[in-house]
């Protein structure tokens, strides 16, 4: 797919016939330099923004010709989200965050018990009830990471989950999204300018100037066709 933003002489072509395709159970780190064109990469992944040309295919769909309510369906039942801000809402406690996207996608019995679950997992669950202007930085992104694993999504998209986080923390988050992706064998695809705090992934894409390549040193980065 290529991307272009804008028209005439304010043209860029953020995304420059980028074509791959992602496993089930990857985790796959996107990097390359600021301005290269990952957050445009990710917003036509996550379905929040369409591509000038080209198309994506989740799961076998092709989400070209899809509705925007039926986009909406689909990017709440398949994907989460995580941002390097959290975005919490703060007049709502904790627990009332990881919910948002499951009410969204309408309400279940067992909704509060799996957010109380993730919130375990992320190590806050002794703090759900407290609003979310109270709690640290630290901590509001381990509840954003909650928050997007809440409607168990088959693909999490994470925008610099760690870009706003002393490196202790981020060392933190980034193994607790290694071990969700492992324990429900989600696919994660994870923007980053951390890449040394993630160890071993199964996978790396560079992005520069709006094309990718698989791999991450010029040295080992193969064109992808
Ligand atoms: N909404 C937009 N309108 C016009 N141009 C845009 C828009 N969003 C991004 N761009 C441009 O597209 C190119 C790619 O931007 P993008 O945000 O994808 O980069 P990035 O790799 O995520 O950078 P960073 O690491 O700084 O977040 C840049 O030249 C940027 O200025
Ligand atoms: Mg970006």
């Amino acid at each position: 797919m290529s991307k272009i933003y804008g028209t005439d002489e304010n043209k860029v072509k953020a995304l420059d016939n980028v074509s791959f395709s992602i496993n089930k159970g990857e985790f796959v780190l996107i990097v390359g330099s600021s301005g290269s064109g990952k957050s445009t990469l990710l917003n036509m992944i996550g379905l929040l923004d369409r591509p000038t040309n080209g198309k994506v295919f989740i799961d076998e769909t092709d989400t070209t010709n899809l509705t925007d309510d039926k986009i909406s369906s689909f990017r709440n039942k398949k994907l989460g989200f995580i941002f390097q801000f959290s975005n919490l809402l703060t007049d709502l406690t904790v627990l009332e965050n990881v919910l948002l996207p499951r009410e969204i996608a309408g309400t279940s019995d067992s909704a509060e018990k799996n957010a109380i679950e993730l919130l375990k997992a992320v190590g806050l669950d002794d703090q759900i009830n407290k609003r979310a202007n109270k709690i640290s930085g630290g901590q509001a992104q381990r509840v954003a990471i909650a928050r997007g694993l809440i409607n168990n999504p088959s693909i999490v998209l994470a925008d610099e989950p760690t870009g706003n986080l002393d490196s202790v923390t981020s060392e933190k988050i980034i193994q607790l999204m290694k071990l969700m992706a492992k324990k429900l064998n989600q696919t994660f695809i994870v923007v980053t300018h951390d890449r040394q705090h993630f160890g071993d992934v199964d996978r790396i894409i560079t992005i520069k100037d709006g094309k990718a390549f698989e791999g991450n040193l010029p040295s080992e980065m193969g064109v992808l066709a």
